[in-house]
């Protein structure tokens, strides 16, 4: 089985950060949330992997991966562009396919037991397609599929206003090479894009076998700040090991706390979960749960809970700083005598005096 990994798009929902970056690289517990995707495909066997390319800074996904053999795969880079629809990226991937089945994974999604179940079960399958459903309290943002009493799988649609079911269709879909006519059939939708959710719609209106798995477990589809710092604290909560490295004088380190090396941490406090980078800074301040910084940041005086600092970020008497995505090489920087609580999402070079 073959896999291809989404990472075009615009990312509108998550600017101001991603005018400097794609937003499958935005870290979470400090790895891109598209390295997530990647390793999930390589656990579960996929190992030629192709990655489709858009506008958004493409040089800097494929400094990120390269060839893929720091990760124990192969990639690909397809160049798609303009976002011009899920299936349209699908459509360019018809000589790295072949005959193989594959399995296409959108680089913002998240599952949290992976998506070896569903490659096993699809590879000793006849199916033609299949799709995997979650259930959702509003699913009115993502496609929805209908089931009949039988169960079966009868309709999908995109985004509907009156959703006839709670399933919504999570960003991994499994296909046979079968679907690269039913592409060139497609016409754009509403917004504009050749949907996949109308392709599986014609699939099964062409009479080839779609099944469905409903997922167990949490899946984020990490489209906005909110749901980025979900998943970030999600994760720091299932996955980070107390593991503190760098140098800790005069300090408090609770719990299940990630410290990289060259780091200093003086006179300061931090309760896990919560990762820290290389080469920081951490001087008088306390960093509680739900927090990851990346490298070279500065922390001065500061406390900051439940956010996301990114490489090389300075925050500086900062008295509550929560609920925060800060863009690398952001400057937060309190003036005396301002002791109110702040909340932000600042891209990459900002700088904000308060
Ligand atoms: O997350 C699941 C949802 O993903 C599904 O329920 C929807 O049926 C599906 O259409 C999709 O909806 P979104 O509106 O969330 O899609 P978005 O535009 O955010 O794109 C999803 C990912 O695919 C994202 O990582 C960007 C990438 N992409 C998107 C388009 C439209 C591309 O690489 N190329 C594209 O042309």
């Amino acid at each position: 089985m073959k896999g291809v990994i989404l990472h075009g798009g615009a990312g509108t929902r998550l600017r101001p950060l991603t005018f400097s970056g794609p937003k499958q690289l935005i870290p979470v517990a400090n790895k891109p949330v598209s390295q997530y995707v990647l390793e999930d495909l390589v656990n579960s066997g996929v190992t030629d992997i192709a990655i489709i390319l858009g506008e958004t800074f493409p040089e800097l996904v494929r400094e990120h991966y390269g060839d893929g053999s720091k990760y124990g795969c192969r990639i690909t880079y397809i160049y798609q562009g303009k976002p011009l629809g899920i299936a349209h990226a699908i459509s360019l991937t018809r000589d790295f396919v072949g005959d193989d089945k594959f399995v296409v994974y959108l680089g913002d999604n998240l599952l949290q037991y992976g998506i070896k179940e569903y490659v096993e079960y699809f590879l000793s399958s006849d199916l033609d397609g299949m799709v995997l459903l979650k259930e959702v309290e509003d699913p009115r943002a993502f496609g929805v599929a209908e089931l009949n009493e039988d169960g079966e799988l009868v309709r999908i649609i995109e985004k509907p206003r009156e959703p006839p079911s709670k399933y919504a269709v999570i960003g991994v879909y499994f296909l046979t090479p079968v679907v690269f006519d039913i592409i060139r059939k497609l016409r754009p939708s509403w917004r504009g894009e050749y949907e996949i959710t109308d392709t599986f719609q014609l699939l099964m209106d062409e009479g080839y076998k779609v099944g469905y798995k409903i997922i167990d477990g949490w899946w984020f589809d990490t489209g906005k700040a909110s749901d980025i710092l979900m998943v970030n604290a999600t994760i720091l909560d299932e996955r980070i090991k107390r593991d503190v490295k760098g140098v800790v004088k005069d300090s408090k380190i609770e719990g299940r706390v990630c410290v990289g090396e060259g780091t200093e941490i003086v006179n300061s406090v931090v309760r896990g979960p919560a990762i820290i980078g290389k080469n920081c800074v951490v001087k008088d301040s306390f960093i509680g749960p739900y927090t990851s910084v990346g490298n070279d940041v500065k922390i001065l005086a500061s406390s900051i809970e439940y956010s996301i600092i990114l490489d090389g970020a300075v925050i500086k008497g900062i008295n509550r700083l929560e609920e925060s995505l800060i863009g690398r090489y952001s400057q937060i920087v309190r003036d005396e005598g301002n002791r109110n609580v702040v909340q932000m999402n600042l891209g990459d070079y900002s700088k904000v005096t308060i």
